[in-house]
């Protein structure tokens, strides 16, 4: 036999005997042959595991354990600095007929597209690990929860997922010898030559995040980024998800669950879809400001939401994750006092500086900028380097990956596994101009219409320019795997489905003024239309007819304690202008046009209601 260093792997590659899936294991044979790594391991998800891959991990210089006196068990990794988001001009929807993927999705052949792939992923662990990661997105056994396995030559990747999802032995046990599975496929695409030194983050160049709705398949190459490797988020649980509801007639969508207690104990759960680096984490997480210490926020999930209805007709929202990946810049004590308290140990910061005593820093967490910081890049940091070069200490899309349960207010129903019933959705957009503070549309369909349309400016979050506004509608235009013409009609549909269709809301935390600053004071004042919101959702509170909806008027929002928002900015944050929406009911058309029959009549009818009534 010619044995090399690198030599594939041969079977039987000894799965713990608790695997008795013989199709998985087939699979994972099929991946090891082609991807030829020197190892497979089985993970068990197991704190041991995830001790022993750490210390790997910090010998191989891929993390920097902090200073456990600041951060006990918490870690720290630099990308490198060409994978520092989600790549969506490489996403790709792969379905046998382009219209199903629609404009909305780059698309290519199914065939042609795994053709391109394997030649990829043709020995590219060579002298790597591959981990058999098996993962749950929703509670073991819970009938809204679905099983994935990702393949992944990336031990963070396998970190990351032990804290994301609810991941080890115990799936595997419960997938049986034949239950279904999501197929997830990743390599950091940076194979090792016998000898050769790793890097601290291997990536590729060429990068392809390609899901396979048909089939139920995710293969992921040349990024070790979040989205773009961690399959269980974007991947699995909204893009194929999306495709699986559509399908089985449910709700996979990007948004936060939380939950609304008044202070007479009457409590109702909210979900809300704002696109990345728009606000979900926060508004999940929102600590009332004084005058409102009776009212309580509670957090079920903070990036997605699978919605089902009920027997009794209701719809119930699941967060089929375990963790958070949340952006670190504008993270404080001031706008996120509740995320700063989970931040103390068992977390990965990704991306963030580094203080001399090894605790980490980024723009926006303290008032005081420190004197010194190693940046995102490794290099010294200065604030006075900052105000010569504009170098950032963190990378704007820098993210903190963190257990759930460390969450202070947790709701108790957050692992329900029946979900928690909603009972209002929130869209919302980052928006300078035109879209007003809040409004509740008149009714399901109008609610799908604003929804629909959302435009919102480009964020860190995703590799390209930033601050540009586009149409991402329902914050799902990069997560939506399946033609949007489509998507918008399944929501419809749904509203059909429902005994009482649920109210729909739109905010904006992010009318700026003349002078660029936001109007809004935005995170715990938040919790003012909140309110505002719950008590239309009991119709107790009032409000003004305006073309979009229903707005309150100044004296419909409590304003107790706050003093820096005076009714003639008030007017400025709800003001509609006419001309501004014109432009908008313009860029409306644009993306009605892009959709063409699969537009469903009733947007393209409102749209002209919309037009009259401005
Ligand atoms: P993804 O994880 O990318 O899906 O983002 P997200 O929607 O969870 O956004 P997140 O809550 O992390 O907020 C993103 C950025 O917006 C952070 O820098 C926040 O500080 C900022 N932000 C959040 N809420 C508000 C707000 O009410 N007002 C203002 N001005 N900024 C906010
Ligand atoms: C987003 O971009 O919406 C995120 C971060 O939540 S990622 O997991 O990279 O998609
Ligand atoms: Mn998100």
């Amino acid at each position: 036999m010619n044995v090399q260093h690198h030599s594939p792997v041969t079977l039987p590659f000894n799965p713990p005997s608790y695997v008795r899936h013989s199709g998985l294991k087939t699979w994972v044979a099929e991946i090891a042959g082609l991807c030829q790594p020197d190892r497979v391991v089985w993970c068990d998800g197991s704190d041991e595991e995830y001790r022993q891959l750490c210390e790997g991990m910090v010998k191989t210089g891929t993390l920097i354990r902090l200073n456990p006196d600041k951060r006990r068990n918490s870690f720290l990794a630099r990308s490198d600095p060409s994978d520092v988001a989600r790549v969506e001009d490489r996403t790709f929807i792969c379905t046998t007929d382009k219209d199903d993927a629609g404009p909305n999705n780059n698309w290519e052949d199914p065939a042609v597209m795994k053709a391109i792939l394997e030649r990829l992923f043709r020995g590219s662990m060579q002298g790597r690990i591959l981990y058999v990661v098996p993962f749950s997105m929703g509670p073991v056994g819970s009938p809204m929860a679905r099983i994935g396995v990702e393949l992944t030559d990336s031990p963070y990747v396998v970190i990351s997922m032990k804290i994301m999802t609810r991941m080890g032995r115990e799936v595997l046990e419960a997938l049986g010898t034949a239950g279904e599975y999501v197929s997830g496929l990743h390599s950091v695409g940076k194979p090792l030559r016998p000898g050769e030194r790793d890097v601290p983050w291997p990536c590729n160049t060429q990068k392809f995040i390609v899901q396979f709705p048909e089939t139920r398949e995710i293969w992921s190459y040349g990024s070790g980024y979040g989205g773009n490797a961690l399959l269980g988020k974007k991947c699995f649980a909204l893009r194929i998800a999306s495709t699986l509801a559509r399908d089985e007639g449910w709700l996979a969508e990007h948004m936060l669950i939380l939950g609304l207690e008044s202070p007479l104990k009457e409590k109702i759960y909210l979900a809300a879809a704002f696109p990345s680096a728009c606000g979900k984490t926060n508004l999940a997480m929102l600590i009332p400001p004084e005058p409102f210490k009776d009212w309580k926020v509670t957090s079920v999930g903070d990036d997605i939401a699978w919605i089902k209805s009920g027997s009794d007709g209701r719809l119930y929202g699941l967060n089929p994750e375990m963790g958070l990946f949340g952006v670190a810049p504008g993270t404080s004590e001031r706008t996120n006092p509740n995320a700063m308290a989970m931040l103390h140990e068992n977390c990965i910061f990704t991306n963030v500086a580094l203080t001399p005593e090894g605790d980490v820093w980024w723009e926006g967490m303290t008032e005081n900028v420190p004197e010194q910081l190693i940046d995102w890049q490794g290099q010294e940091w200065t604030p006075e380097i900052a105000r010569t070069t504009g170098r950032r200490a963190a990378h704007p899309n820098a993210r903190f990956t963190v257990p759930l349960r460390q969450c202070p207010c947790l709701d108790p129903a957050w692992q329900n596994s029946d979900g928690v019933p909603i009972s209002g959705f929130v869209f919302g957009g980052r928006r300078a101009t035109t879209v007003p503070l809040v409004f509740q549309s008149y009714d399901w369909n109008s609610g799908v219409y604003t929804a629909a349309t959302l435009g919102s400016e480009t964020t860190a979050a995703a590799a390209g320019k930033v601050g540009q506004v586009r149409r991402d509608p329902f914050a799902m235009l990069p997560f939506c795997g399946y033609h949007m013409g489509d998507y918008f009609a399944h929501w419809l549909r749904v509203g059909q489905s429902l005994a009482h269709p649920l109210p729909i809301f739109c905010v904006n935390w992010f009318r700026r003024d003349a002078k660029g600053r936001f109007i809004w004071p935005g995170y715990g004042e938040n919790m003012r239309v909140l309110k505002w919101i719950f008590e239309r959702i009991q119709q107790r509170a009032g409000a003004a007819k305006t073309p979009l909806g229903w707005t309150p008027r100044y004296e419909d929002i409590d304003w107790t304690g706050l003093r820096s928002v005076t009714p003639s900015q008030f007017e400025e944050l709800t003001r509609i202008d006419a001309e501004a929406w014109r432009e908008e009911l313009h860029r409306h058309g644009e993306l009605f046009e892009k959709l063409e029959e699969r537009l469903p009549p009733e947007l393209l009818q409102h749209r002209g209601l919309l037009e009259k009534t401005l």
